[in-house]
């Protein structure tokens, strides 16, 4: 199945050709084998530098940046001939949500319109089940894996899911407040990192010492699997005003503040994701979304996998980041369950 994939919900405009194949719900059950996916094409156009003056994300820029890059990356992707391109697609998974609703509806609107045009079956795709599905673009796994626990961590997202199979999970936990991207975005800005903070705050942290500040770990014993960044964050903010550096020491006290709250976050999404794997007794842990980006939090999640047996899933680094090729996996994963996302904009959807 040849799969054209379009991805619109925050700030990066994505278009993508999947091959997806030997997958069946039923002869998964029977054969526990995955499905099979080959990214032929993925394209990204990032607004990163449009959105960065304002330190984040502005709705109506990122739908206008969508409604100019959708068409250039689709000529991109179908190349001169668009009608024989879309003559070999069998389906066009869209991204329904969550996300930005302008930045959603710019890529709906166009996917509807291509769907019409060649006449194509359409499918929403849900962003998260991307993310939750994005291992599948580039390990290679087999139904083995389950039962799994999966940590969903991104700019918008915490969340920890018991997955039993390809098409069945429950949420165990997610954040109560900010989530873990938010907090690496909200403290870089107070580092004075340019957006999005993330990946500056991770290349900050490796000049910087660890143990220098004892931050502290939000809801590290509690009970639930829930998490909470938001006083993780305003720590980080009192550390900064009552131990004012002096010009010289600046440049090191902010290593050592990105080193260090980067510890406690990776600490408790860690920890978390380990004991519940351990309570599930599962034989996987899934890990998926933007900070999934994170090389300490990817080190640290494949050696504590390793020391209680588990197997440890993460797609490359280029999945992690919003892309569409995992909208590809998600949309024909729903197309299979049967599960039908009405094709409109869902801000709120949940996984
Ligand atoms: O999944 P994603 O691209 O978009 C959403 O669906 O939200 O995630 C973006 C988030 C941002 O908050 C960004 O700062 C964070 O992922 N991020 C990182 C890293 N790279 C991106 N956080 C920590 N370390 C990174 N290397
Ligand atoms: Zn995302």
């Amino acid at each position: 199945m040849k799969i054209l994939a379009i991805e619109t919900s925050c700030d990066e405009t994505g278009i993508s050709l999947v091959e997806a194949s030997g997958f069946s719900l039923r002869s998964a059950a029977a054969s526990k084998r995955a499905p099979k996916f080959r990214v032929v094409k993925n394209l990204v156009a990032s607004q990163i530098k449009i959105h960065r003056p304002f330190g984040g994300v502005v709705p109506n820029l990122a739908k206008r940046e969508h409604l100019k890059n959708l068409p250039v990356l689709f000529k991109k992707i179908a190349g001169a001939a668009p009608a024989r391109f879309m003559a070999a697609i069998d389906l066009i998974a869209v991204t329904v949500g969550p996300g930005l609703e302008p930045a959603l509806w710019t890529g709906i609107g166009f996917a509807k319109q291509l769907a019409k045009e060649y006449k194509k079956p359409l499918a929403g795709a849900n962003h998260l089940e991307g993310h939750l599905y994005s291992f599948l673009l580039t390990e290679k796994a087999s139904a083995k894996i389950f039962p799994a626990i999966a940590l969903i961590v991104s700019g918008g997202h915490t969340i920890l899911l018991r997955v039993e199979s390809f098409s069945k999970w429950k949420r165990i936990g997610e954040t109560r407040d900010d989530a873990a991207g938010e907090a690496f975005d909200k403290v870089a800005r107070l580092l004075e990192l340019p957006y999005p903070g993330g990946p500056e705050v991770e290349k900050l942290a490796r000049r910087g010492n660890p143990t220098a500040i004892n931050f502290p770990r939000p809801m590290l014993h509690d009970k639930s699997y829930d998490f909470s960044f938001s006083g993780l964050k305003t720590a980080v903010l009192y550390y900064l005003r009552d131990n004012p550096a002096a010009p010289a020491k600046a440049a090191n006290q902010k290593a050592d503040v990105a080193a260090c709250f980067q510890a406690a976050a990776i600490d408790v999404l860690a920890a978390k994701t380990v004991r519940a794997a351990r309570e599930f007794g599962a034989r996987s842990i899934l890990l998926s979304g933007g900070v999934a980006a994170n090389k300490a939090l990817r080190a640290r999640l494949a050696k504590e996998s390793k020391k209680i047996g588990a197997a440890f899933f993460v797609p490359d680094l280029t999945y992690n980041l919003d892309n569409a090729a995992m909208i590809a996996a998600a949309g024909y994963m729903a197309h299979l369950r049967k599960k039908k996302y009405p094709l409109r904009a869902n801000g709120g959807l949940e996984v």
